[in-house]
């Protein structure tokens, strides 16, 4: 299984959703790799302070950019039960290559900087992708939600707008990722949210989103 997260939009929670997906996935027992295909190599850096705090690593860790991505892709998903590939957020070769070799991509769409044009063109993007993969699905999750329920409207706004694009090939995930200190906190020290000891709330949220990328994996699995 290869799932790519990707979107246009800077910030919206790429990285923190490829980091947190490939943890659960190996503490569930997977041999997983990320890919970072960010030029910024954001999880280079995260694995590069677990391992300077001394934290066994619990995933594979590999930088790759440039266009033969494409060809990595095909090789390393033969010895790996799912790779994570975190690209950045611009339309590249990477994402456009990612795409190209996976089986899932994930978009986050953040409710406070919700941009209808660069979402729009995010999914113009998949549909180009899947005319060349055909069994390419998407999975849109809301990132980085207030968890005020002062500003549970723009949750809600955020839902509804999503949903009325949803067609084939294109789910909204049930779980919403709240904004919440502990990505943060986890990231700078190495860790996942899953091996947090007060991240509770937020892998509870985030195990919901997990829960949807098993469903849809599977699923995937059983139709070939
Ligand atoms: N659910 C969350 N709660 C709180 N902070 C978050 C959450 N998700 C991401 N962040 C924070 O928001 C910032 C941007 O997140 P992240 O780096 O994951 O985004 P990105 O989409 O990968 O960004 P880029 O486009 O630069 O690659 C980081 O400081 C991260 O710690
Ligand atoms: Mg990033």
């Amino acid at each position: 299984m290869v799932i790519t997260v990707a979107t246009d939009k800077g910030g919206s929670g790429k990285t923190t959703i490829a980091i947190n997906l490939a943890a659960m996935l190996a503490l569930s027992g997977d041999n997983v790799l990320v890919i970072d295909a960010d030029p910024q190599a954001s999880c280079s850096v995260f694995g590069n302070i677990r391992s300077e705090a001394g934290i066994e690593p619990i995933f594979s860790l590999i930088s790759k950019t440039g266009p033969s991505l494409g060809d990595e892709i095909k090789r390393l998903k033969k010895l790996y039960d799912a790779i994570v590939i975190d690209t950045g957020g611009r339309d590249s070769v990477e994402t456009r290559k990612a795409l190209l070799g996976s089986d899932i991509v994930i978009i986050p769409v953040v409710p406070s900087q919700l941009d209808i044009a660069v979402f729009e063109s995010m999914i113009r993007r998949f549909e180009e992708a899947k005319d060349f993969n055909e069994s390419l699905q998407a999975i849109v999750v809301v990132s980085k939600a207030a968890p005020n329920p002062f500003l549970d409207k723009e949750v809600k706004l955020a839902r509804e707008f999503v949903l009325a694009l949803e067609k084939d090939g294109i789910f909204l995930s049930r779980g919403t990722l709240f904004e919440r200190q502990i990505y943060k906190k986890a990231i700078f020290e190495g860790m996942s949210i899953s091996e947090m000891p007060d991240g509770a709330k937020a892998s509870s949220d985030f195990g919901i989103f997990f829960e949807d990328v098993l469903t849809l994996g599977q699923s995937l699995i059983k139709g070939r």
